[in-house]
Parts: structure tokens; C-alpha cells; sequence
């Protein structure tokens, strides 16, 4: 079994010490530099854009995991690619042609990932899950960083998995919103590969061990 990738979320970084808090990220037991571009549309709130993902691109030394939380995303997959964007997950609510969008962002040479908000069933992905590398499942409503878990999320990622291993595809889960070392160990027993964490860690006093125990979290 592969061992669960930790991806710290930017957005609660201390924007002030972007390189400092990056280069944290680089030396710890991360496996990816999660970003969560917000437009103001999509979700209520504004984040960051392009000249500060060049900044994080920069400075980090491991893969950029961009979660792309804006109307109509086609706009900027060319963008991302060339800022060095490894993986690009866009929203299933904000896509009508969801598998152009994919192959879109497949042509420009990324992975591709498409995100769930916590009321869109996992179902929904039925059709398209063999076209994809990952699937996102929020567990908050997008668009905030710092809210609490919402439970019914364990079940999303059962029958997530379940429809994973009846397609034989070949996805990871990934899970964003509300993640720490308390939930940790039940978020990957249920199924998850990935587990994207931002107030847990940045707000911590001691980030990299964060990370290092949800690297290494398991079900006692
Ligand atoms: C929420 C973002 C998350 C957020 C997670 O819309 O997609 O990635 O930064 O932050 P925490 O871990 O604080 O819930
Ligand atoms: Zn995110």
C-alpha cells in the first residue's frame, strides 16, 4: 500500500514569509505544495493569482498541486502549465464540458483532477473517472480556509474507492478542507491517497512535525 502524500495548503501561509514558509514545505515530509486559486465568483472569496504562484514556483522544490476554485477554468490551463503546475484540478460545478476541460488540461502536459463540493455526489464521475489522475473531495465548502470537517465525507471517499476498484482505474483521493492530525488516520483508512491540510499545519507551532505525523498517520 502506498503511503498517504501530505500536501500543505499556501493559503494559510503567512504571506509575508511566502519563501520562508515554502522552504518549510520543501524540507518536510510533504509530497506536494497545495494552491488554491479563488476568484470571487466561483467561490466568495479572492486568494491569489498568477504573479504569487510564479513566486511559490520559484521556491519550491516539489510539485505544484494547483485546485483551481473559478469560473470557467479553460481560461487559464495554458497559463498554469507554463508556470509548472504538475497537477490541475478544476471544479466539476464550474465545468459543463467536463471531459474537453480534461483533455485540455492533459494536452498541455499536467495531470488532471476534478473537484467534488460536499453536496455533489460522487456518482457524478462515473463516466469520466478512467480520463482522470485524481479526485478532489472537499470537505468544507470551498472558498475559506480554517472550517471545520463536515463528516459525511468519509462515506464520499468509501464509495469513491469502491467505484475506483470496480473501474480499475487508476485515481488518487485526494481530501481538502478541515484536515489535522485528529482525522487523519480515518480519512485514509476510508480511502484516501492524499491529504491536503492548511490551518493544521501553518497555525501549528511546529509545522513540519504537522506534517510528519499526518505523513505517518495510521488507525491505532
Ligand atoms: C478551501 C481550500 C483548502 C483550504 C484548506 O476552499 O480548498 O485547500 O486551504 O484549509 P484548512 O486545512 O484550513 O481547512
Ligand atoms: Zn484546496
Amino acid at each position: 500500500m502506498n503511503r498517504v502524500k501530505i500536501a500543505p495548503s499556501l493559503l494559510a501561509a503567512d504571506f509575508g514569509n511566502l519563501q520562508r514558509d515554502v522552504e518549510m514545505v520543501n524540507k518536510s515530509d510533504a509530497a506536494w505544495h497545495h494552491l488554491d486559486i479563488m476568484d470571487g465568483l466561483f467561490v466568495p472569496n479572492i486568494s491569489y493569482g498568477m504573479p504569487v504562484v510564479k513566486a511559490i514556483a520559484k521556491h519550491a522544490t516539489k510539485p505544484l498541486d494547483a485546485h483551481l476554485m473559478i469560473v470557467d477554468p479553460d481560461r487559464y490551463i495554458q497559463t498554469f502549465a507554463d508556470l509548472g503546475v504538475y497537477l490541475l484540478t478544476v471544479h466539476y460545478e464550474a465545468c459543463p464540458h467536463l471531459h474537453r476541460t480534461i483533455q485540455a488540461i492533459k494536452a498541455a502536459g499536467m495531470k488532471a483532477g476534478v473537484a467534488l463540493n460536499p453536496h455533489t455526489d460522487v456518482s457524478l464521475l462515473n463516466t469520466i473517472l478512467k480520463d482522470l489522475d485524481l479526485v478532489l473531495v472537499m470537505s468544507v465548502n470551498p472558498g475559506f480556509g480554517g472550517q471545520s470537517f463536515i463528516p459525511g465525507t468519509y462515506d464520499k471517499i468509501r464509495e469513491l474507492r469502491k467505484m475506483i476498484r470496480q473501474q480499475e482505474a487508476s485515481v488518487l483521493i485526494e481530501v481538502d478542507g478541515g484536515v489535522g492530525p485528529d482525522n487523519a488516520a480515518k480519512l485514509i483508512d476510508a480511502g484516501a491517497d492524499v491529504l491536503v491540510a492548511g490551518s493544521s499545519v501553518f497555525k501549528s507551532e511546529d509545522p513540519k512535525g504537522v506534517i510528519a505525523d499526518l505523513a505517518s498517520a495510521v488507525i491505532s
